[in-house]
């Protein structure tokens, strides 16, 4: 688990030894059963980090402590998911679309060699545990086909390869790889279950940067507009890909850790639901969902729900190609609802969700997105819209 693996480079980058030792801890334990005076340890340990020194250790410790705190108000899911490490993360990249790709392409090629590792040793077969690896490499494939020019995708411009060569970001991929991941029950499946969480709300994040990009070039650089909605188009696809691989958890092997995420509901995701709100506009129909958390808020204000949707940005356009442009890079994410009710379906009948919803019905109504309401605003110059979202 030391080793961020790229194609054709393997480099090693040890964590400070205390991190090191409590990164290993976090992975070997199935955390939803932590005892109660051990969490009030590292809540402990987490505001030590806080008021110590700016150290690498310190700042690593802060990484790995902060979903134990028991002074932040940190909404479950975000405990869960650990989205602050990738926050963390980008906030170090000059070029967040480019870290994006290259960040999924760590977290899945080191969830590859775990399935091949311990291929056969859990409840998944040896031949399940092979198409699984098969729909992962899907995945990467996918990233390499990620356009970063006209001209350049990933794979063309060999970004994965010269990334092999950049310290600082195989250190930070290293990173972000052991302090997050961590399961709650001891189930081998659930690592593909959080890494398809990560893996989506990377994918969130580059549909709304990317969107934003193409909402500010319609009219204006039609050159820009093309490249940003390719890259839309390719982020939105990333989530049907993602939840290729992810079918290969049967309802079973779900159910057989589902209790112990609680109400850790992706319902909660601030990178989704904005997510939303800058391709399609404002979904008064989930106004209760945004109400019920706090840190929600945001979707709801004023401020930001004056700012035009890239559909209706597209729309307004004179120039057919925008728009059918749109309506075309539009549509995985279409598809990936109807998937996802779909998902609701399979693995959860009759159930309700863990977010306080009906379940798949609450995910069925969503699945249209016709007719929602934006503003006139384009320039996001405050960057109110464009950073990676977590609490
Ligand atoms: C076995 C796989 C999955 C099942 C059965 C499932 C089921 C559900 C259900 C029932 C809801 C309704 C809200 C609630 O929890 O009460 C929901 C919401 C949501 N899920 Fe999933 N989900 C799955 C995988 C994922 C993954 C991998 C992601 C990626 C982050 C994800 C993202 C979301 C989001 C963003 C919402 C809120 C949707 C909205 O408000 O329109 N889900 N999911």
């Amino acid at each position: 688990m030391n080793a961020v693996r790229f194609a054709g480079a393997t480099r090693t980058r040890e964590l400070p030894a205390a991190c090191a030792e409590l990164a290993d801890r976090l992975h070997a334990t199935a955390l939803a059963e932590l005892p109660e005076d051990e969490v009030r340890g590292l809540s402990e340990r987490y505001d030590a980090a806080v008021a110590g020194a700016d150290t690498d250790e310190n700042e690593i410790l802060r990484l790995l402590t902060r979903p134990f705190s028991l002074r932040l108000d940190t909404p479950e899911y975000y405990r869960y998911t650990g989205m602050h490490v990738t926050g963390w993360y980008l906030a170090r990249r000059e070029d967040p679309y480019e870290a994006s790709l290259l960040l999924v392409h760590a977290l899945v090629t080191d969830l590859i060699a775990l399935e091949e590792r311990e291929a056969g040793l859990h409840e998944t077969t040896v031949e399940e545990g092979a198409e699984r690896v098969s729909r992962l490499r899907a995945v990467l494939d996918h990233l390499g086909g990620s356009p970063l020019g006209p001209d350049r995708t990933m794979a063309s411009a060999e970004s994965v390869r010269l990334a092999g060569h950049d310290d600082t970001l195989v250190r930070d991929l290293l990173v972000v790889n052991r302090c997050s991941g961590f399961r709650r029950s001891d189930k081998h499946d659930e690592h593909m279950f959080m890494r398809s969480v990560q893996a989506c709300e990377v994918a969130f994040f580059l549909v709304r940067w990317t969107a934003r990009r193409a909402t500010e070039a319609v009219g204006r650089a039609p050159a820009e507009y093309a490249l940003r909605i390719r890259q839309f188009a390719s982020a939105a696809e990333l989530l049907n890909v993602v939840f290729h691989a992810l079918r290969t958890l049967t309802p079973e092997l779900f159910m057989g850790f589902r209790d112990a995420t609680g109400s850790a509901s992706a319902v909660q995701s601030l990178n989704y639901h904005l997510m939303e709100l800058v391709v399609y506009g404002y979904d008064e129909r989930k106004s209760e969902t945004y109400g019920r958390f706090a840190h929600l808020a945001p979707v709801n204000s004023l401020r930001l729900r004056r700012f035009t949707s890239l559909r209706d940005a597209a729309a307004g356009s004179a120039d057919a190609d925008v728009r059918e442009a749109f309506a075309a890079s539009e549509a995985p994410l279409h598809v990936w609802r109807g998937r996802h009710y779909g998902f609701g379906r399979r693995y959860l009948p009759e159930m309700t969700g863990s977010g306080g919803t009906e379940g798949a019905g609450y995910l069925k109504r969503f699945v249209g997105k016709a007719g929602l309401p934006s503003g006139d605003s384009i320039d996001d110059t405050e960057q109110l819209l464009t950073r990676f979202a977590f609490c």
